[in-house]
């Protein structure tokens, strides 16, 4: 017996790092999976590695900030596998730049996508979630928590991705739908290419990154979707409204020092 044997689960940016991590391992515990993604090439492949190792998945072609796309990939999720039990809001992009300098279309992309994203997507897969119960989890970020300079919509769009789980969280706890969050300390993933491409040192850029965790290493997508499997499955059916840092505690820390 698997722990997502018989769910359906939507995972949005689900082509690449993170989300395809979720869905690979949703996939492996027993799920369906809907791979809801913009960018097809990924996206395809994405539910065809699901496919080729005997799991249920399909990929629908979706760009999480347009509603109709939105509504539309709800209806052939629906048509495909007949209920949702489980949404990944985990579509995301990071653009970043001084606030002076930083374009108000840079700045709706980011907010549109991470969090109006995450807000349309919830919006139209709730009454499906209603109907047995089901959960929601959101993707933000350690960004959520700290002020990052030169991140000013990045870090304002996933405080609120957290003040929306609350809120949802509250609304759908009559109907047992559960919204959780999950704070990711930095991954390896292909969000970092743009940055590394600009970066004259990247040598120190991974040594920071690694370094500002206590753990002393940066994370794998494998850390936060194991985080997730475990949200949206009946392991955690008390837990809703809260947010899951995952971050090799770079939290917990006011400042580093050695005793060494
Ligand atoms: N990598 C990190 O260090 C880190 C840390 C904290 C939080 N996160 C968050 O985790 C989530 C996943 O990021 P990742 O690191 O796996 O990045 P990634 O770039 O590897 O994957 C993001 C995926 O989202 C897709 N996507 C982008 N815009 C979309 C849209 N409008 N509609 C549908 N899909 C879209 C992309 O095509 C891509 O496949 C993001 O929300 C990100 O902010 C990442």
């Amino acid at each position: 017996m698997n722990t997502l044997d018989g769910h359906v689960v939507i995972v949005t940016g689900a082509g690449s790092g993170i989300g395809k991590e979720t869905a690979l391992l949703t996939a492996r515990e027993g799920a369906s999976v809907v791979v809801a993604e913009v960018d097809a090439k990924k996206g395809t492949a994405a539910a065809n590695e699901i496919l080729a190792s005997g799991g249920q998945s399909v990929f629908i072609e979706t760009d999480v900030a347009d509603e109709d796309a939105v509504a539309a990939m709800v209806t052939e999720t629906l048509n495909t596998f007949g209920c949702i039990d489980a949404l990944v809001n985990n579509a995301g992009i990071d653009l970043e730049g001084p606030t002076t300098s930083f374009s108000t279309e840079n700045w709706k992309q980011v907010i549109d996508i991470n969090l109006g994203g995450a807000f349309l997507c919830s919006r139209a897969c709730l009454p499906a979630l209603r109907r047995q119960g089901g959960a929601i989890v959101n993707i933000a970020s350690v960004h959520a928590n700290f002020g990052f300079a030169g991140a000013a919509a990045y870090d304002a769009s996933k405080g609120g991705m957290v003040s929306l789980t609350r809120s949802l969280a509250m609304e759908n706890a009559p109907d047992q739908v559960r919204v959780n969050a999950i704070c990711p300390g930095y991954i390896d993933t292909p969000l970092w290419d743009h940055f590394l491409a600009q970066e004259s040192d990247p040598e120190k850029i991974d040594r920071i990154t690694r370094d500002s965790h206590p753990l002393r290493r940066r994370g794998i997508p494998l850390d936060i979707a194991q985080a997730v499997r475990f949200l949206i499955s009946n392991e955690s059916t008390w837990i809703t409204g809260t947010t899951l840092v995952v971050d090799g505690g770079m939290g917990a820390q006011f400042f580093q020092r050695s005793f060494d």
